[in-house]
C-alpha cells in the first residue's frame, strides 16, 4: 500500500478535501484506534458513492442517450467492492448494537448528502471519493502497523474474504488488510481520475448538465 495526494487546487478541490478532512477528525476522535470497528463505519459510508454515482449516470445516459464509455459499470464494481470490505469487517470487529445504529444513522444522512453533491456538483463529488479513499488507505497502513507491532491480533481472515480475494487457506487478517487497502488505492485513482475527466470535458459527464443529445450512426 502506498500514500499518494492530490494536491487540492480548485475552489471544488478544496472543498472535497475539507470535508473529507472535518469527517476523518470525528471519526479519529470517535475510533481512535479500534481500527476494526473504524472500518466498518468507513466502508458504510465508501459503499454509497458508486450506487449513487452509477445509478445517477445510468439514467443519465438513458436520458440523454450517451454511451457511459464503461464508467457506470466501474461504478457499480466499486460498489460492489465496498459491501464486500463491509461483509469481512463485520466477521472481524463484530459490532455491538451500538456501533450498528451509528451504520443506520450514518449511511441515512450520508446517501442524501453525497446524492445531493453529485447532483449539484460531480465533479466534486468524484474529487470528494478520491480523498476519502487516500484517507482510507492511511488508516489501512496504520491498521497494518498496530498488526505488526503485535498490538492488533493478526486473527485468521474470514472464509467470506478468503472466498473474495482467493486467499490462501492460512490467510490471516494481515492479508485481508493489505488487499482491501490495495483495493482503496485502486478506488482513490479511478475517482480523482473521472474527477479530472469532468474538468478535461471528455469522457463521464455531469447527469444534470444541458448538454445535446449525442449524434448517432443511423442504419437507415
Ligand atoms: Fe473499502
Ligand atoms: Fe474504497
Amino acid at each position: 500500500m502506498k500514500y499518494t495526494h492530490k494536491p487540492a487546487k480548485t475552489v471544488n478541490d478544496k472543498i472535497a478535501y475539507t470535508l473529507v478532512k472535518t469527517l476523518r477528525f470525528f471519526a479519529d476522535t470517535f475510533f481512535r484506534k479500534r481500527y476494526g470497528n473504524r472500518a466498518i463505519v468507513l466502508e458504510t459510508v465508501a459503499a454509497v458513492p458508486g450506487m449513487v454515482g452509477g445509478a445517477l449516470q445510468h439514467l443519465y445516459c438513458l436520458r440523454k442517450i450517451k454511451n457511459d464509455h464503461g464508467w457506470i459499470k466501474r461504478l457499480l464494481d466499486e460498489a460492489d467492492n465496498e459491501r464486500m470490505h463491509l461483509m469481512t469487517f463485520i466477521e472481524i470487529a463484530k459490532p455491538n448494537w451500538f456501533e450498528r445504529s451509528v451504520v443506520f444513522c450514518v449511511q441515512a444522512i450520508f446517501v442524501v448528502f453525497y446524492l445531493l453533491m453529485y447532483v449539484i456538483s460531480t465533479r466534486t463529488a468524484h474529487r470528494f471519493v478520491g480523498y476519502l479513499e487516500e484517507e482510507a488507505v492511511v488508516s489501512y497502513i496504520h491498521y497494518l502497523a498496530e498488526i505488526d507491532a503485535g498490538h492488533i491480533e493478526n486473527c485468521p481472515a474470514p472464509e467470506i474474504a478468503k472466498e473474495y480475494w482467493n486467499l490462501g487457506k492460512d490467510a490471516t487478517l494481515r492479508d485481508v488488510v493489505i488487499v482491501v487497502g490495495k483495493d482503496e488505492e485502486n478506488h482513490r485513482d479511478v475517482n480523482h481520475h473521472l474527477a479530472n475527466e469532468i474538468v478535461s470535458g471528455k469522457g463521464i459527464f455531469t447527469p444534470f448538465s444541458l448538454e445535446s443529445v449525442e449524434k448517432s450512426n443511423k442504419c437507415s
